[in-house]
Order: C-alpha cells, then sequence, then structure tokens
C-alpha cells in the first residue's frame, strides 16, 4: 500500500489515546489485581513498576520504530527490514490468536455483568462467588463472547480513523473518572485499611523471588501490549511528527495509573468484605459487586463500571483484532473487510475451542486436572510468547539494525532533541534483554 493511501490516526493526542486504549484493559483492571493477589500484593507491585520502566518502555520505543518506520503489519514491517527477521512478526501474530482465544471471554463476563447489574445480580440474593459459577456453566457465557467479537468486528470493519480512534478518545476519560470515585468509596469501607497495607506496604523477603519478578514481567508485557505486534501495528498508524518516547511514557504512566487505581479499589474491598486477594481470575467478578450492593443505586453504579471495564476491553480487543487483520490483509492479500471476517471467525472458533473442550494433562510429571486453553493461552502469551517477542525486538532494533534506524525514529529525523537516545539504546542493547534472558532461565531453574 502506498503512503498516501494508508489511513493514519489523527494528532499527538490520538496517538497517546488509541496506544493507551490498547493497553489498558482487562489486563491493568482484571489481571492486574489477580496476578498482585496471588503474588504478595505490595511486593509485586513494586516489581511490575520496575519491570515497566526497565523491560517496558524500551520495549515499546522498539516497537513503535519498527512500526512507524515501515508503516506495515507485523510480519511485513520486520521482513522490510531484514527477511528472517520476518519471525518475530509471526511471534506477534501467533500471540494475537492465543489471547484471542480467552480475552474476548473475560470481556464477555463484563459485558454481562454490566446487563446483569439490572438483572438479578443483586436481587437473587445468592453469594457472588455462587452466581459466578452458575453464569459460567451456563450457555450465556458463550453467547456474550461471541456477541464481544461482533462488537470488535463493527469497529474494525469502520477503520483505522472513525473505528479505532474515536472509540478510545471517549472511552479512556471515562474510566479514569469512573476508578477514581469508586476508590474514593472503597476508602470509607470499614477494614479497608487491611487492603491498603496488602497492596501498598511491600515485604521485601517475597518480593525478589525469581517467579515474582517472571509473572510481573509477563504482566508488564501484557498491560502494554508488547511483544505481539501490536505496538508495532498501531505505531504503522502513527504520524512521521509524532513524538515516540513522549507517546510511549504516556502510555505506560496511564497504564500504572489505571492498574494502581483498580489496586486501590480492589483490595480494600476484599478485606473488607472478609474475601481472599488469592481468588484469582473470578476476582473482580465477585468482589466489585460486593463493593456495589451497599451503595445506594447498587444497579446503577455496577452498570456504569462495567460498561467502563466493556469499553476498555473493546479498545484492547481492536487492538489485537487489529493486528491479525493487517496481517491478512496485506501479506495476503485479502480485501479489508475479508480479513476482518477470517480474523473474527478464527477468534470465535478459539473461544468456544477454550469454552467446549476441558481436559487433563499428565505429562513430565505435571498432573492438572479439568483444564481448559484458557489457562493455556494466558500463561503461553503473557510469560512466553511475549517476553520472547519483546526480547528479539530488543536485539534486533538495538544489535541488528544500524544506530542510525532507532535514532531516526526517536529525534523524528533529527528534528527533536533525542536527549533519551544514548540511555534508551543502552537499556536496549544490554539491560532489558540480560534482564529478560536472566529471568527466564532462573525461572526454569538454570541458576
Ligand atoms: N494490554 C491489553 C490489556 O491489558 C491486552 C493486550 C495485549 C492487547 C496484547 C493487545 C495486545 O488488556
Amino acid at each position: 500500500m502506498s503512503e498516501q493511501a494508508r489511513a493514519s490516526f489523527g494528532g499527538k493526542l490520538s496517538a497517546i489515546l488509541v496506544a493507551a486504549g490498547s493497553a489498558i484493559g482487562l489486563g491493568s483492571i482484571w489481571r492486574f489485581p489477580y496476578m498482585a493477589g496471588e503474588n504478595g500484593g505490595a511486593a509485586f507491585l513494586l516489581v511490575y513498576l520496575l519491570c515497566v520502566f526497565v523491560v517496558g518502555i524500551p520495549v515499546m520505543l522498539g516497537e513503535f520504530a519498527v512500526g512507524r518506520a515501515t508503516k506495515l503489519n507485523a510480519v511485513g514491517a520486520f521482513r522490510s527490514l531484514s527477511r528472517p527477521w520476518r519471525w518475530l512478526g509471526y511471534n506477534g501474530v501467533l500471540g494475537a490468536l492465543f489471547i484471542s482465544g480467552y480475552y474476548y471471554i473475560v470481556a464477555g463476563w463484563s459485558l454481562e455483568y454490566m446487563v446483569n447489574s439490572f438483572g438479578q445480580l443483586y436481587s437473587s440474593g445468592d453469594s457472588f462467588t455462587s452466581q459466578f459459577a452458575l453464569f459460567q456453566a451456563s450457555p450465556r457465557q458463550a453467547i456474550y463472547t461471541v456477541v464481544f467479537i461482533l462488537l470488535t468486528h463493527l469497529i474494525i470493519v469502520r477503520g483505522v480513523e472513525k473505528g479505532i480512534e474515536k472509540a478510545s478518545k471517549v472511552m479512556m476519560p471515562a474510566l479514569f473518572i469512573i476508578l477514581i470515585i469508586m476508590a474514593i468509596r472503597v476508602a470509607l469501607m470499614p477494614n479497608a485499611i487491611e487492603g491498603y497495607r496488602f497492596f501498598l506496604k511491600p515485604d521485601f523477603s517475597t518480593a525478589f523471588s525469581a517467579e515474582t519478578i517472571f509473572t510481573a514481567i509477563g504482566q508488564a508485557f501484557f498491560s502494554l501490549s508488547l511483544g505481539m505486534g501490536c505496538m508495532v501495528t498501531y505505531a504503522s498508524y502513527f504520524k512521521k511528527e509524532n513524538h515516540l518516547t513522549s507517546t510511549s511514557m504516556s502510555v505506560a504512566l496511564l497504564t500504572l495509573l489505571v492498574a494502581v487505581l483498580a489496586g486501590l479499589v480492589i483490595f480494600p474491598a476484599v478485606f473488607s468484605a472478609g474475601l481472599e486477594p488469592a481468588e484469582g481470575a473470578s476476582l473482580i467478578f465477585i468482589t466489585l459487586p460486593e463493593i456495589f450492593k451497599d451503595m445506594p443505586l447498587a444497579s446503577v453504579w455496577s452498570a456504569i463500571f462495567f460498561l467502563l471495564l466493556t469499553l476498555a476491553s473493546l479498545t484492547s480487543t481492536i487492538s489485537f483484532h487489529e493486528v491479525l487483520t493487517a496481517y491478512f490483509a496485506e501479506e495476503h492479500k485479502f480485501s479489508r473487510k475479508n480479513a476482518t471476517r477470517i480474523t473474527s471467525a478464527l477468534s470465535v472458533a478459539l473461544c468456544m475451542l477454550t469454552l467446549l473442550w476441558h481436559f487433563d494433562i499428565d505429562f513430565a510429571g505435571i498432573k492438572l486436572e479439568n483444564i481448559s486453553f484458557f489457562e493455556i493461552f494466558d500463561y503461553v502469551t503473557a510469560n512466553i510468547l511475549m517476553p520472547l517477542g519483546g526480547l528479539l525486538t530488543c536485539i534486533f532494533v538495538a544489535w541488528f539494525m544500524k544506530p542510525d534506524f532507532l535514532r531516526n525514529e526517536i529525534t523524528n529525523y533529527g528534528t527533536l532533541k533525542g536527549r533519551v537516545y544514548p540511555l534508551l539504546r543502552f537499556a536496549l542493547r544490554y539491560v532489558t534483554p540480560l534482564l529478560i534472558v536472566y529471568i527466564f532461565l532462573k525461572n526454569l531453574g538454570v541458576f
């Protein structure tokens, strides 16, 4: 596609909002609290913060540079710079497929909770734990998943500017406002202080275990949409005047802010309601209704929150849908419409596989019963494909490409000062890749 014909996002703010729209989603509001809950609370928060700065921002800049310089989909972008490196693009496409296999399901949960806020959620009197279990056992789960894929599909067909950009601009600011209101509300609940202690006072004896760092790096990649061709694809729609460094900093800070706000809402509520922070994937769907139920207009608040969670998820689902759509359209020469259809159909198929097929694993000493692709897709994307993609992106940008490549993109061909460039290059050459490799090996028990 020629440069003129290719779509692009509007101005500076649009670039930040769409990238933040991709980053901020279930990762910060659903996954971050439950990972923190299972991994020591404040200790996890501390390591996660470090990972965002040391690993997240450099990798994001590397991806931005590749995307904007080539103006192509993930596979095409790497291929056009060096043919063998197209495999790094395929890593992203695979990651986007795997993530599609379960993310829509969780997004569907939030859609159902939004609708059900006015249904029996607050009127039936059953515990939220058993309501969640009942919902998971019903066919409604599959229906909401498919509805979510359709919603994503509709935005993607509208194209880059009208669909993606418009959607992000409205949804993101609204999400911040409601999270702040909720954080203030939970501060007034009895026993909230226990939650703050759990979330903000680190226990250094657990903070630096290999597993905590491994999980935190995975979470940093997941929440910033990295190592998966997503920021490459989005940056291919950036304008040449966009300031990559400040865009990546803003995206990282906004994502952090949402994750911290989510923690400040969820943990005080968990302790106040006498629940377990290590509840796992169902955490927010059980604890948040506990907060709402004692508020005046419970259903309304609940519906607003789950609406915004749905919208935040939507700006993320469109971003990995776009990775696949751009790939099918540009690499396999499908029309954009057909590329969108193929991606949506694949997403439905994968999610149905995840929902319908449960099995046991008894292999190489690992025994697991009744598991589904949900855990496998999540684990493999966040803990393997994304860090691997990030690691290879560092090597590609800072070792394989000539220094000018990164410098030109960071300084917009000499028009910006690019003071961070030396630091960034140092991080991408040494600090970030070594840290990822070290943690990988350490977690495998090599050290
Ligand atoms: N960052 C998104 C979230 O946290 C998930 C995502 C990952 C989106 C990878 C695109 C690519 O919800």
